[in-house]
């Protein structure tokens, strides 16, 4: 492709203000475009990021011509339908974790896009953080010997929006949410081993009145070449965003902390204005990040995915990472709701992974 991608933001919510940031340090796309259904917000998002077009219905921004790759950044119950529809447009799609609400959805999507021959990416930014992509180098280089044991884990108080906490249209809690992080990094990190089992505990512990999900969970996979992975997800944890991974080897170990370890520790008698995500109050001590996306790797991320579809590549993390993560999002449920280790491959026809922990017959 000689021109600049032109891509289409779909969903103007907290992701979507994150991506529209990180385009501005991406020199081969532009953002023309962006998607909303409530009128006025994709117009004020697009004010406010100086995006040329804005629009409430979605088919009217897929036909333009200029639009070649979109990013679904909306709700969880809704990105199957997104993505089939960006499909028979002829978009490139990236999708935002998790993939999608079922193994079903995940198979239709994926053939959908093969159908239409556009590129499928599922935006898990973990494997673009610097310091876990520097984590990773360590292990591929054998300075920590023989992987045994992979962790990773993610805390914060709770979403900031209402669909979340509904399993409804989230298809679980902190798991489904926060989970399918650790599941692909782990993935990545053990070079797409396959998964041998799942085994999970699941609690909803503080947000009762909120929830029917679970916001607190522990989670082991065992991989066939051995290595075990075990990752911790809580929607209760005060005190803003932790993002914590380990690799202990037969040659060595490796902690990475990517927000409170890479923060300014500050005190305030009066607070600050902006710390970390979710951070809460910040009078007194708190840990304040600087280049916030950066070290995610979400601008990093993105320049990768349309490097992909600029000189027609293979992205690091397709369409079928995001069904893989999807079956054990699927197998930590049924495993937390039968108090059994679940083997795979595991394929459920659930509508929605927390059909398997409480609504089960
Ligand atoms: N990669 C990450 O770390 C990360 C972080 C946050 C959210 N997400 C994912 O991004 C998605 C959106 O989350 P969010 O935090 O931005 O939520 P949000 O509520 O802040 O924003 C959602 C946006 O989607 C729009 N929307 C709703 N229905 C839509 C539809 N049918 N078509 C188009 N747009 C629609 C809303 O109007 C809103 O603009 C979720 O799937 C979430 O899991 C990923």
């Amino acid at each position: 492709m000689d021109k600049k991608v032109g891509v289409g933001l779909i969903g103007s919510g907290f992701i979507g203000s994150i991506h529209a940031d990180s385009f501005k340090k991406i020199n081969d796309a532009d953002i023309l475009a962006v998607t909303s259904p409530p009128p006025g917000q994709a117009q004020k998002f697009a004010e406010k990021h100086q995006i040329p077009k804005h629009f409430t219905d979605l088919d009217e921004m897929l036909a333009l011509e200029e639009i070649d790759m979109v990013i679904i950044g909306a709700p969880n119950f809704v990105h199957c339908e997104i993505c089939l529809k960006a499909a028979a447009a002829g978009k490139h799609i990236v999708v935002e974790k998790p993939f999608c609400l079922n193994m079903a959805e995940a198979d239709k999507m994926i053939e959908a896009c093969k159908t239409a021959g556009v590129k499928l990416m599922y935006a898990e930014e973990l494997c673009f953080t610097p310091k876990y992509v520097r984590l990773k180098s360590l292990l591929d280089e054998g300075a920590l010997g023989k992987p045994i044991m992979l962790k990773q884990s993610e805390k914060h108080d709770g979403p900031h929006a209402d669909h979340f906490w509904d399993v409804e249209r989230s298809g679980g809690g902190v798991t489904m949410d926060m989970g399918c992080h650790a599941f692909q990094f782990f993935r990545w990190l053990n070079g797409n081993n396959p998964v041998k089992s799942v085994y999970a505990q699941m609690s909803t512990t503080v947000h009762m009145e909120k929830t029917k999900g679970e916001d607190n969970s522990i989670i082991i996979l065992e991989f066939e070449n051995g290595v075990t992975a075990i990752a911790e997800e809580s929607w209760t944890k005060p005190g803003g965003m932790d993002d914590r991974a380990e690799i202990h080897g037969s040659e060595g170990v490796a902690y990475a902390d990517v927000l409170q370890g890479n923060s300014i520790q500050t005190y305030s008698n009066k607070g600050i204005g902006y710390a970390v995500e979710k951070a809460g109050h910040t009078v007194g001590w708190s840990y304040t990040m600087y280049e916030e996306n950066w070290n995610y790797g979400f601008p990093q991320e993105m320049e990768h995915f349309v490097d992909c579809v600029k000189n027609d590549k293979e992205p690091l993390v397709t369409g079928e990472d995001g069904r893989a993560v999807m079956e054990i999002i699927f197998a930590a449920y049924e495993s937390a709701g039968t108090g059994k280790k679940v083997e795979l491959p595991f394929r459920s026809d659930a509508a929605k992974p927390y059909d398997l922990w409480k609504n089960r017959d």
